[in-house]
């Protein structure tokens, strides 16, 4: 499969994310800020959805990950262990005449400037460090500068020990946090793919060097492939592509990306790398503190292996988006036909998951049961009461992707059933009120 077999482009995605409330490119009225976004009323929901979705399989339903929460800004030294400082570059290429800056590996010559078309005006590539800095304190020295993190995965590198002493973890366990973090990507792009404020979700689990570290390595490329999936991504759209040892570090032993297949061809939403004992090695030599595990019961200290899972939210939440994306064609009982534009989401991400309307918003009967109907399952569900015409309500429904739909007609004023509508088959079924909650439960 190709990129042209998705049936979305990128500028519709964009254009409905903004009409619907989902994603806003960000200080818009000062003409926006390349490489960043906010989230509407939506789409702050979604990618909450998915964060949790997230954390909840890979935190709270297991007894050997804990959760983490480190800061932003770290001591400078952390990103000179890491190799951030010295080696966390892209190529940069500047054109002379038109001002533009590219990535060197994005040009296909460096003959030509692709934005003004001039030839001979493209500088040479040089290093260009992606982290952003800022200064800590009121001095404006240089023992004053810091870093907004690159990646949230060091701040449970330097963290080890605390971590294990604390919550009296062995390895294998691992600790996992979700986070914001920086890159100042030369060109950001392709929407919410490619920005320079970001959130990532990260694992980092510590395996004992007893043979089995590959094995283990294995098991989550297949189990964080299976994630995608289990929220609905499309298989044909998803795949892990396992790194060649000459695209990954010296020190990976292995490593795999998971891919989605995006409107402009196949993109990283993932890596799953084996690191060896690299980050907490160079976390002792540069700092002189010893992050080995400590066995008591063979009185002896090892480093542990790590397997790294690194995961992009914003990534995730625009593959939702596009994934679920569907504009069907519909034909209704007289022969004429009619479009409509439908998110098909999993019910655990949907950022509505239960509408109700009264089938006539002058009717006081009809809205005051419908509004106690809505106020009954808002504990239970994500539900919006709305009111109006009611194709409209239908069609605004599917196009933020509401799994079900509950319509209180002048019926339910007699029988006490609803009727519910579902989202992708379009069938309408009649509830009991006192049974809605059940039904709804079994569905979501
Ligand atoms: N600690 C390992 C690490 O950070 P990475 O491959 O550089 O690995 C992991 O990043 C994930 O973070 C990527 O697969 C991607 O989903 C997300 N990511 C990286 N850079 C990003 C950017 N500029 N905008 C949005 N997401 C990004």
């Amino acid at each position: 499969m190709n990129a042209s077999a998705v049936n979305v482009t990128l500028d519709e995605i964009a254009a409905l994310a903004k009409r619907r409330g989902f994603i806003f490119p960000s200080s818009e009225i000062y003409g926006g800020i390349g490489g960043f976004f906010d989230y509407g009323p939506l789409g702050s929901i979604l990618k909450r959805n998915v964060k949790n979705a997230w954390w909840r399989e890979i935190v709270e339903l297991r007894d050997d990950v804990v959760g983490f929460d480190s800061s932003i800004v770290m001591h400078p030294n952390t990103w000179v262990a890491s190799g951030h400082v010295a080696v966390f570059h892209d190529k940069l290429v500047d054109c002379r005449n038109c001002k533009h800056r590219f990535r060197a590996d994005h040009l296909a010559s460096l003959a030509k400037c692709p934005n003004c078309g001039m030839t001979g005006t493209l500088t040479e590539p040089r290093d260009f460090n992606l982290m952003m800095s800022t200064r800590v304190g009121p001095a404006e020295d240089s023992a004053s500068l810091a870093y907004l993190r690159p990646e949230t995965a060091q701040g449970m590198f330097v963290n080890f020990k605390n971590v294990y002493q604390s919550s009296r973890k062995r390895p294998p366990f691992g600790i996992a946090q979700i986070g914001k973090s920086f890159r100042n990507e030369i060109t950001p792009g392709n929407f919410t793919f490619r920005q320079r404020e970001f959130e990532q979700a990260e694992l980092e689990y510590f395996v004992p060097d007893d043979g089995h570290d590959l094995e283990t390595y294995e098991r989550w490329v297949a189990e964080r492939t299976r994630w995608y999936s289990n929220y609905g991504v499309r298989a044909d759209r998803l795949r892990a592509c396992e790194l060649t040892a000459a695209e990954r570090p010296h020190y990976a032993k292995a490593g795999t990306d998971v891919e989605y297949l995006f409107p402009w061809g196949w993109g990283e939403l993932e890596s799953i790398a084996h690191r060896g004992t690299y980050d907490l090695d160079a976390h002792m030599k540069l700092s002189g503190k010893d992050l080995r595990y400590f066995d008591e019961a063979a009185k002896t200290h090892f480093t542990p292996i790590l397997i790294e899972s690194s995961a992009g939210m914003d990534r995730t939440t625009l593959t939702m988006l596009i994934d679920a994306y569907d504009l069907e064609t519909i034909a209704s009982e007289d022969g004429k036909t009619s479009q409509r534009v439908v998110l098909r989401f999993h019910p655990k991400i949907a950022p509505v998951q239960v509408g109700v309307f009264p089938l006539a918003r002058n009717k006081p009967d009809l809205v005051e049961r419908a509004r106690g109907i809505e106020r009954a399952l808002r504990p239970h569900a994500r539900t919006q009461y709305d009111e109006g015409n009611v194709g409209q309500l239908y069609r605004r429904q599917d196009e933020i992707g509401t799994p079900y739909c509950v319509m209180v007609d002048f019926q339910t004023l007699d029988d006490g059933a609803v009727t519910v509508r579902d989202r992708d088959s379009m069938r309408q079924e009649r509830v009991g009120e006192s049974a809605l909650r059940g039904w709804l439960a079994e569905r979501l």
